[in-house]
C-alpha cells in the first residue's frame, strides 16, 4: 500500500535535530528525511539559489507521495518558503499539499521567554540577511527588541565534528560578544539554525548568566502537532505505520557516519539524484 509520509527537509544534517523532536512527539506517522548534502551549506547562497534548490527538493517529496513537507532549515524557510507557498503550490496539480517552515512556530512563542524584552537571533548569514525573524517577531510581539548575529563559522564547526573542540570556544565567544555589543540586556538567545543545538553547551558557557537558550526542535514539533489537530483533512491523509526513511543527495555512507550525532540514534540512508 502506498504511504503518505511527512517530508522533513534540510540542506544537510541540521534538520535531523528537528526531526528527532518530531518523531519523539509524533511517532505514529511515516516520515521521509532528505538532506541536500551535495549542495550544502545553503547559508551563504543567494535567494534565487536557495529557492531553486529547495523547490527541487519539495517537488521530490511530492513525487514520493508526501502531502506535507516541513522545511527543517532556517535558511530555506527564510529564503524559499513564502514563494513556494504563494506562487508554486497553487499552480501544482494538487494544490492541497502543504509546505511549512520553522520560523513562524518559533516567532509565535519567543516572547514568552524574555523578561528584558530583548532577544538575540543567532543564524546563518542568509537567515540574518533575510530579516525574516525581526519581521515575523514584530507581528506576534510588537514590543520586543530583536537583535541578530550571523555566525558563519558555526555550521562548518558542527559539520566537521569540531563543535566540542577548543576552536568552537573561540568562535562561540566571538559571535556572542558581537551580539552583546549590540545590547547587554539580551536575555533570550534563539538558535535559529538547526545545526546550533550541537553547540548549545558551549553557547550556555559564554551566554550571560540566567539567559534562556532556545532550540527549535521541541517548538516545531509542538507546532506540527497543533497544526495536525487543527487540520483533520491533512491529518487523515497521512499514513501511520511509524516508518522513517532517510535520503541524501550526497554519499549515503558519509551521511550515515555523521547523521547519528544530530539524530541521536543510528541512521541508514539512500542516495537521491535530483537533476
Ligand atoms: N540547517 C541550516 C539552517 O537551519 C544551516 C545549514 C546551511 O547553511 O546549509 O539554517
Amino acid at each position: 500500500m502506498a504511504t503518505a509520509p511527512i517530508g522533513i527537509f534540510d540542506s544537510g544534517y541540521g534538520g535531523l535535530t528537528v526531526f528527532r523532536s518530531i518523531v519523539q512527539q509524533l511517532p505514529q506517522y511515516d516520515y521521509l528525511y532528505l538532506g541536500d548534502n551535495a549542495r550544502s551549506p545553503y547559508g551563504p547562497r543567494s535567494f534565487e539559489t536557495v529557492y531553486q534548490y529547495t523547490l527541487q527538493c519539495v517537488e521530490w517529496f511530492f513525487r514520493q507521495g508526501c502531502p506535507l513537507v516541513i522545511l527543517a532549515c532556517n535558511t530555506a524557510s527564510a529564503k524559499a518558503l513564502r514563494t513556494i507557498q504563494q506562487k508554486d503550490l497553487p499552480q501544482m496539480p494538487d494544490p492541497t499539499r502543504r509546505v511549512l517552515g520553522v520560523i513562524r512556530p518559533t516567532t509565535e512563542v519567543i516572547g514568552r521567554y524574555t523578561k528584558s524584552g530583548k532577544v538575540g537571533i543567532l543564524g546563518t548569514r542568509g537567515t540574518v540577511q533575510s530579516d525574516s525573524y525581526p519581521i515575523e517577531i514584530g507581528k506576534f510581539w510588537p514590543g520586543l527588541q530583536v537583535y541578530q548575529q550571523a555566525c558563519p563559522m558555526w555550521v562548518p564547526l558542527v559539520e566537521n565534528n569540531e563543535h566540542l573542540g577548543d576552536g568552537a570556544d573561540y568562535f562561540v565567544q566571538e559571535y556572542l560578544q558581537a551580539l552583546y555589543r549590540q545590547d547587554q540586556d539580551i536575555d533570550t538567545l534563539l538558535l535559529a539554525c538547526t545545526h546550533y543545538p550541537l553547540l548549545q553547551s558551549k553557547i550556555a558557557q559564554y551566554a550571560r548568566p540566567g539567559s534562556t537558550i532556545l532550540g527549535q526542535g521541541e517548538i516545531v514539533a509542538a507546532s506540527l502537532a497543533d497544526y495536525l489537530q487543527r487540520h483533520p483533512e491533512m491529518e487523515q491523509r497521512l499514513s501511520k505505520t511509524g516508518q522513517r526513511q532517510f535520503f541524501t543527495t550526497d554519499d549515503p555512507a558519509g551521511f550515515d557516519a555523521h547523521a547519528s550525532i544530530f539524530y541521536g540514534s543510528p541512521v541508514q540512508s539512500a542516495h537521491v539524484h535530483l537533476d
